[in-house]
């Protein structure tokens, strides 16, 4: 039974996954999760317009232990039934990874179980697991990770072997949504107002920038930004006529969704991946989601898109990426008696003192802390 807390940004949350069920061959990821517990902070922090670190962090501390509790109580277990621990260490706001990482060490010090910190990314990227899909994933798997602080399309070669694709150089796609939102008058986070806005417009009445740069490996959503409010102030009063804002609206979403397919396009063309997924907040987009499983279809690749509750953060996606560790460090008991020996209460792999790591690019983590050494 392994516990994880996730708390890398304004959603707090916790999961117990139990890991039998996720050997049992055949077993869909999703039935081993017992609980999936989370907290939003979004009506905290709309008043200010994005989130407020020292705010989000004070959350934390209030929900976290109240949501463990949740998870444990959800997942007819007790602290005494967990065997292992997760929590995310990074990328994310410090002061926010900071209450979940003391918590969790807290909790692995009383306990005497394991506790493994994981990537918040690698963890958006095998959320992909939990699609209701039947199709088997393989790799290689080419994955785009589109929320509202990333955008990149990531290459799976193999567990724990990553190589970035492409990745934003300004705004996240979120981020684009959110800000040409705001200038449309729409309150925040104004993602999904703008798109349920867009379903009434014409997205080819307005010519606005791709954020397609000449280079492969990179996004820029900023110049759209700039070119919708130039756009809204040579409007005037004529954008609240008609359809114009709704048309605004649509050619703002076709912009920044054909940014993402036309770079996914290329990537299945140069990189052959066995399989398409699709994570993170602006996975729920109609259009992205549409317009990705054409692209899926049309080159017979298998398409993951995990249920929204999984895409947007949560602490399944964490417990399943350490359950993947652990399967694969359980394997050498030499390290975790070792370890133990040490009296140390972290994986063969983890030093004792890790702490939160605000900036933790997903290519960095590497495949070499699972091999013996
Ligand atoms: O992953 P996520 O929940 O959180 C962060 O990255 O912090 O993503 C939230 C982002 C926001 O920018 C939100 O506006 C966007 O996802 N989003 C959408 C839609 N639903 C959420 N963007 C476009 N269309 C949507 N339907
Ligand atoms: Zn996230």
């Amino acid at each position: 039974m392994l516990l994880a807390i996730e708390s890398s940004c304004d959603e707090s949350a916790a999961c117990v996954l139990d890991r039998s069920v996720l050997l049992k061959p055949n077993s869909h990821p999703s039935r081993a999760v017992l609980a999936n517990v989370i907290s939003s902070q979004v009506k905290l922090h709309e008043k200010y317009g994005g989130v407020v670190p020292e705010l989000a962090a004070r959350e934390h501390l209030s929900n976290l232990p109240l949501l463990v509790e949740e998870a444990l109580a959800q997942a007819g277990i007790g602290f005494k039934d967990l065997t292992a621990l997760a929590v995310t260490q990074g990328p994310g706001l410090n002061a926010c990874l900071l209450i979940g990482i003391s918590i969790a060490k807290s909790l692995a010090y009383s306990l005497r179980i394991p506790l493994l910190p994981i990537n918040h990314m690698e963890g958006h990227l095998y959320a992909t697991r939990f699609a209701d899909s039947s199709e088997k994933f393989s790799y290689p798997a080419l994955i785009l990770l589109a929320s509202g602080g990333h955008t990149e399309i990531v290459l799976l070669k193999d567990f724990r072997d990553y190589q970035i694709v492409a990745r934003t150089q300004d705004d996240a796609v979120g981020e684009a949504f959110d800000k040409s939102a705001g200038l449309l008058g729409l309150a925040y986070p104004g993602g999904p107002a703008l798109a349920k806005l867009a379903t009434e417009g014409n997205p080819a009445s307005f010519k606005l920038p791709i954020g397609v740069l000449d280079k492969d490996d990179a996004f820029s959503f900023s110049g759209l930004k700039t070119a919708v409010s130039r756009q809204v102030k040579a409007l005037g009063q004529t954008l609240n006529q008609g359809s114009t804002r709704a048309d605004l609206a649509a050619s703002i979403e076709d912009a920044l969704v054909s940014a993402l397919i036309r770079k996914m396009q290329k990537a299945v063309l140069k990189y052959r991946p066995k399989c398409l997924a699709l994570s993170g907040g602006v996975a729920a987009n109609t259009v992205l989601r549409r317009r990705l499983q054409e692209l899926a279809e049309k080159h017979k690749l298998s398409f993951f898109l995990p249920p929204t509750a999984y895409c947007t953060d949560n602490a399944a996606m964490i417990a399943l990426v350490a359950a993947q560790v652990l399967e694969k460090e359980s394997a050498d008991f030499s390290r975790w008696e070792f370890a133990q020996s040490q009296q140390s209460f972290f994986a063969p792999a983890v030093s004792a003192d890790f702490t939160a790591q605000p900036r933790f690019p997903v290519e960095t983590i590497s495949a070499a802390s699972l091999r013996p050494s």
